[in-house]
């Protein structure tokens, strides 16, 4: 049988608005995630993609005077794929909610369920949010708005289809009772639960009152409800419903179910109750976790569209480049909590960590390299200290970068970063050069250092995949295959890079600030 993939994914965004750095934080984990995984060896699916239907997008499209399938069209295609291959993300598929694959399953999934009984019809009335797409409860507003987007909500009256999602409240619970960590982190599983302790009421899955949506297969005067709609995607898009002797459903089998679902905290409900009712119904398995990570916030408030509070992975880029954003949230914010973004903290992060721990070491240890050794890596040396403590990173970084706690696997691996410039200091190689009956000492630091180097190369590349992947050229690695074929579990193998191999010079691998235009 074919081996399952580690399967991860996004949320699929809306298409209301070009990306900001909130959905740029998201996706950017999911694509360290991925990358180490990789480099683990395992096979990989990673999913992100855009969600098109309901009124939030339509009400966006009237107002700029496009019909909905165009203007998902052009901001999909101009603004949405554009960013993310800016940023060097690296997902299997992209999956829009407009596409046929998608509205086909998603209907033969409802028809299914309507068969099985979990559908009838029923009167909702009470308040929306167009902003969060959202039926709220009373106790969810404050003052009559939305506790999130701080506008007044909408009043629905409409003879819906509803799902019986009371009937999985218990079901639920027990499932989480019973695998934790099918919820992360603990704060938002504490969450899950107590709402599941609540009153968990049935769901309004389907609108009367504009037509922007997938039909309901047997009312085609209702659109299906944007949110069931939309969690769908994780399983359409890998063939959901699909006949095992497809390729559908050749694929379905070997990725479902989903190993990470990872999403913002503001949209955990969705996704830890509705989504597994809804695939407990179906009497599909559900997803192995649901992680829930922070906001980035502004002025102590989440970060968004609507507020005009977002701030477009671009502006930050142009200044710092691509990796240093892929490293600086990550590193900065515990994955899990929220965290303020400020340009002071990213430029001081930047100048300390990258450019003077990480990039003045590599070209340091080129120069000096080019400077005593005729540019030739050095014979084979072995440091005992330093290659235990990189045994000991190696195992740190994974264990945590698999329970996705990026700082504590980045912390271990700039700790080694650290060391290894400690090491450089005490062992002063410019001093050992002046004296030619010390040559191999010389040697040994510098092979020493190079290998270190090496290694840092390797772990970092999941988060700093250019950065590295210079760096590795300039070290001769090639000679050794590409960085992104190196495997987590080798990196600790000391004595790889081959003596007499030829560095390089490469360009500064972080430019001082000042110098940046
Ligand atoms: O909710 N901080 O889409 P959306 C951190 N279409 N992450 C943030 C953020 C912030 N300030 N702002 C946004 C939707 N995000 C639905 C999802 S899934 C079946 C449907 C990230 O465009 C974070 O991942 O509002 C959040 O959950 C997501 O973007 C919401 O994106
Ligand atoms: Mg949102």
């Amino acid at each position: 049988m074919a081996k399952k993939s580690f399967y991860l994914t996004t949320p699929i965004y809306y298409v209301n608005d070009a990306p900001h750095i909130g959905h740029a934080y998201t996706t950017v984990a999911g694509d360290v995630l991925t990358r180490w995984h990789r480099q683990r060896g395992d096979q990989v699916w990673y999913l992100t993609g855009t969600d098109e239907h309901g009124e939030k997008v339509l009400n966006t499209s009237k107002a700029n005077n496009t019909p909905p399938q165009d203007w998902c069209d052009k901001l999909v295609e101009s603004a949405w794929k554009p960013v993310w291959k800016d940023l060097n993300i690296a997902n299997d598929d992209f999956i829009r909610t407009t596409e046929e694959r998608h509205t086909v399953r998603v209907q033969k999934f409802l028809q299914k369920l309507n068969d099985a009984g979990y559908i009838y019809a029923g009167k909702f009335e009470g308040p929306y949010c167009v902003g969060c797409e959202e039926f709220k409860l009373p106790g969810d507003l404050i003052e009559g708005k939305c506790k999130i987007h701080s506008k007044p909500v909408a009043m629905l009256s409409e003879d819906n289809w509803f799902f019986k999602l009371s009937q999985f409240a218990q079901p639920l619970l027990d499932h989480y009772k019973s695998n934790p960590s099918a919820c992360e982190p603990e704060s938002a599983r504490n969450e899950v639960i107590s709402f599941l302790e609540g009153e968990v009421r049935d769901l309004s899955i389907s609108r009367s009152t504009f037509d922007w949506g997938i039909p309901v297969p047997w009312d085609p005067k209702q659109v299906i409800y944007v949110w069931f709609d939309a969690l769908l995607n994780y399983a359409t898009a890998v063939g959901l419903g699909d006949d095992e002797s497809t390729d559908g459903g050749k694929k379905f089998v070997t990725t479902w179910p989903a190993d990470v679902h990872l999403v913002g905290k503001d949209i955990l409900r969705f996704h830890a109750i509705i989504w597994p009712a809804m695939l407990m119904a179906a009497g599909v398995a559900v997803p192995k976790k649901v992680f829930a990570h922070g906001w980035l916030l502004v002025g102590g408030e989440k970060m968004s569209k609507s507020k005009l509070t977002g701030i477009a992975p671009s502006d930050i880029t142009k200044d710092f480049g691509v990796d240093a954003f892929r490293y600086y949230f990550l590193k900065a914010i515990p994955f899990g909590s929220d965290g303020s973004f400020s340009w002071e903290d990213m430029a001081a992060r930047y100048t300390s960590e990258l450019a003077n721990d990480f990039g003045n070491l590599a070209s340091r240890l080129i120069a000096m390299i080019e400077k005593y050794c005729d540019g030739k890596i050095p014979a084979v040396a072995q440091n005992a200290e330093l290659s235990a403590l990189l045994r000991q990173t190696v195992e740190t970084a994974d264990s945590a970068i698999c329970a996705l706690d990026f700082q504590g696997g980045i912390n271990a691996i700039m700790d080694f970063c650290k060391r290894v410039n400690g090491f450089v200091t005490e062992t002063a190689p410019w001093v050992v050069a002046k004296d030619a009956a010390k040559k191999s000492e010389l040697d040994q630091i510098l092979y020493n250092t190079a290998e270190s180097l090496r290694a840092l190369a390797v772990l970092l590349h999941p988060v700093m995949p250019e950065v590295t992947e210079k760096l590795w050229q300039s070290l001769g690695a090639n000679a050794i295959g590409k960085i992104g074929d190196q495997q987590i579990s080798n990196v600790a193998k000391w004595g790889q890079l081959p003596a007499g191999g030829a560095v390089t010079k490469t360009e500064v691998l972080f430019p001082r600030l000042e110098e940046v235009k």
